[in-house]
């Protein structure tokens, strides 16, 4: 694992820091997750960590670039997961996935975070949730001061709009926290026949 933190540094490769990372891995403990659907796999990493964290785990994952695709191939392999990490080279907004997950990880291009999760939203089975990654970036999301650089402050400003979003949406109810980069749970609603066959 240190030497794909290593590579991760010497290119500039942005992977999830560890305080996150040890809080996506103890949630899919403490949930019983199986299947998980990541977006962003950029070296492997984080996929990685998510299928050593139980036996019977299974994730796929969606890198667009194809050098990264590589290298998470290879990190893959050396960790001997290969027949329970299932890496795609794609653009994730232009795939069409059929299946459904336990869990969501959205881990991809900040700006597009509403696509992601309006896309894959129907793959989320009852019960089962959407974690995404970097919800307060780098503690820019919550400054009041004027961001200079257009290009960050647009990006900041997407993501404000898509917690306005998560706090918005009717179908999955989100909690946030200042773990790591901030990360937001948003866990699938029962529908309302359901509560009402449970009653
Ligand atoms: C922050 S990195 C992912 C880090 C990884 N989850 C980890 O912690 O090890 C984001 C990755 O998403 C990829 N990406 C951005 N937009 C994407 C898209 N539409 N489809 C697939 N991958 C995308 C980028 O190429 C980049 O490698």
């Amino acid at each position: 694992m240190k030497a794909i933190e290593k590579y991760a540094e010497e290119n500039n490769v942005p992977i999830m820091d560890k305080k996150g990372l040890k809080f996506l891995v103890d949630y899919i403990k403490t949930n019983n997750i199986k299947s998980i659907l990541e977006i962003g796999s950029a070296i492997g990493y984080s996929a990685i960590n998510m299928a050593l964290s139980g036996p019977n785990v299974i994730v796929t994952t969606i890198e667009r670039d194809e050098v990264r695709y590589l290298e998470a191939l290879r990190n893959i392999k050396r960790f001997d997961l290969d027949k329970r990490i299932n890496l795609i080279l794609g653009d994730a907004l232009e795939l069409k996935l059929e299946e459904k997950y336990d869990l969501i990880f959205i881990d991809a291009a900040k700006g597009k975070y509403i696509d992601y999760f309006q896309k894959y939203a129907p793959n989320v089975k009852e019960n089962g949730t959407i974690i995404s990654d970097n919800i307060y970036f780098h503690g820019l999301v919550e400054q009041n001061k004027k961001i200079e650089k257009k290009n960050l402050r647009q990006l900041v400003d997407k993501i404000k709009k898509y917690i306005l979003f998560l706090k918005d949406n009717k179908e999955f109810e989100t909690n946030f926290y200042k773990v790591g980069d901030g990360l937001a749970v948003s866990q699938k609603r029962k529908d309302d026949n359901e509560n009402i066959s449970n009653a």
